[in-house]
């Protein structure tokens, strides 16, 4: 049974987005891929997880929008996801779940819930009220800054040409069971690339997966994984809040992806993306958003077909 701050939490998804049967009720609209993850040897060094010491793993990856809207035109300025799943030896599965904003919008689910209320479409207009988002980011302030990446959010060229940021912070555990702190980053090989507003304009409702298919016709496409590890006094429970530049920053990885894949989004094989699900050798901060995001996608889940999630 869902507990009621899961459901309000994909309550106010719905209520912004609408209710899109068969659709995840956030990042609805999206592209799923096959591919590889192949560690680096300073991963190993870091974390004793399995897949960080090689070698490589299969994955699924999946791009999406963040709209909770399946039919929403891919040229619009917003946040895009890239959500990894990682197979690993004995059918355990880890994922890594990352947006392409640096700051994520609230520090805990209730405050994500009224941040939701407040920029819900008012029925008159079919758009946000200003004033009412407006009254809740000078309550809010923390959540300024992931607004405003969303809002001013570069029209990409290709899902294979955005950054991509975990947002919560995890810790490293070592051989010697030294703990370490830090953050994802997802580096694309081919460098970021956006369009402009008139290139934008012309673009196909879709041309995010249509660019993709036809980049992935070329060849793999790559990003190096990266950790950002955290300094004494950095937060590690806030996803609102960014790390001072200039961290100690260690390339732990490259994801390729290969080719466009169908196999887990069709029938009765229902995969879900849940950055909790860690091995041992990674642990979990005591991040609210990050502890209240497995329900809420339970709740999706449920929402989105009748099948029980699956690894
Ligand atoms: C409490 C906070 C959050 C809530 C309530 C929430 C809600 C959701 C829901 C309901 C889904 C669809 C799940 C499904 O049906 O499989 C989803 C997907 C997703 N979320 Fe969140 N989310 C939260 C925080 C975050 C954060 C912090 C990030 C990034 C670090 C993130 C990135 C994504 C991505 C990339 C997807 C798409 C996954 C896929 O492709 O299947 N979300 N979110």
């Amino acid at each position: 049974m869902a507990d009621d701050l899961a459901v309000q939490l994909v309550d106010g998804l719905n209520a912004t987005y609408g209710v899109h049967p068969g659709h995840r009720a956030a990042h609805a609209k999206g592209v799923l891929c096959s591919g590889t993850f192949t560690p680096t040897p300073a991963a190993a060094a870091l974390s004793r997880a399995p897949h960080l010491a090689g070698p490589a793993v299969r994955t699924h990856v999946r791009f999406s929008n963040g709209s909770g809207n399946p039919d929403v035109a891919d040229a619009v300025r917003d946040a895009r996801g890239m959500a990894i799943k990682m197979y690993l030896d004995g059918g355990a599965t880890t994922d890594i779940v990352a947006l392409s904003i640096p700051v994520f919008f609230s520090r805990t689910p209730a405050d994500l819930v009224a941040f939701n209320a407040a920029r819900r479409p008012d029925p008159a207009t079919g758009g946000p009220d200003m004033a009412r988002v407006g009254a809740f980011l000078a309550e809010h302030p923390e959540t300024v800054p992931a607004v405003t990446a969303a809002v001013t959010h570069p029209i990409p060229a290709s899902y294979a040409t955005l950054e991509y940021h975990a947002l919560h912070t995890f810790g490293f555990v070592d051989d010697a069971d030294r703990l370490r702190y830090a953050r994802y980053h997802l580096r694309p090989t081919a460098g970021p690339a956006y369009l402009s507003d008139a290139d934008a304009a012309g673009c196909a409702p879709n041309y995010l997966a249509e660019e993709l298919a036809e980049r992935l016709g070329r060849g793999p496409v790559g990003f190096g994984l990266e950790l950002v590890l955290a300094s004494p006094g950095d937060p590690i429970d806030d996803p609102t809040a960014q790390w001072p530049d200039g961290r100690e920053r260690v390339v732990i990885g490259r994801v390729d992806v290969v080719a466009l894949a169908h196999d887990r989004e069709v029938g009765d094989d229902v995969l879900v993306f849940d950055p909790t699900r860690v091995p041992d050798g990674i642990t979990l901060s005591n991040d609210a958003i990050l502890r209240a995001r497995p329900e809420a996608y339970s709740v999706s889940v449920a929402r989105r077909t009748s099948t029980a999630p699956t690894v």
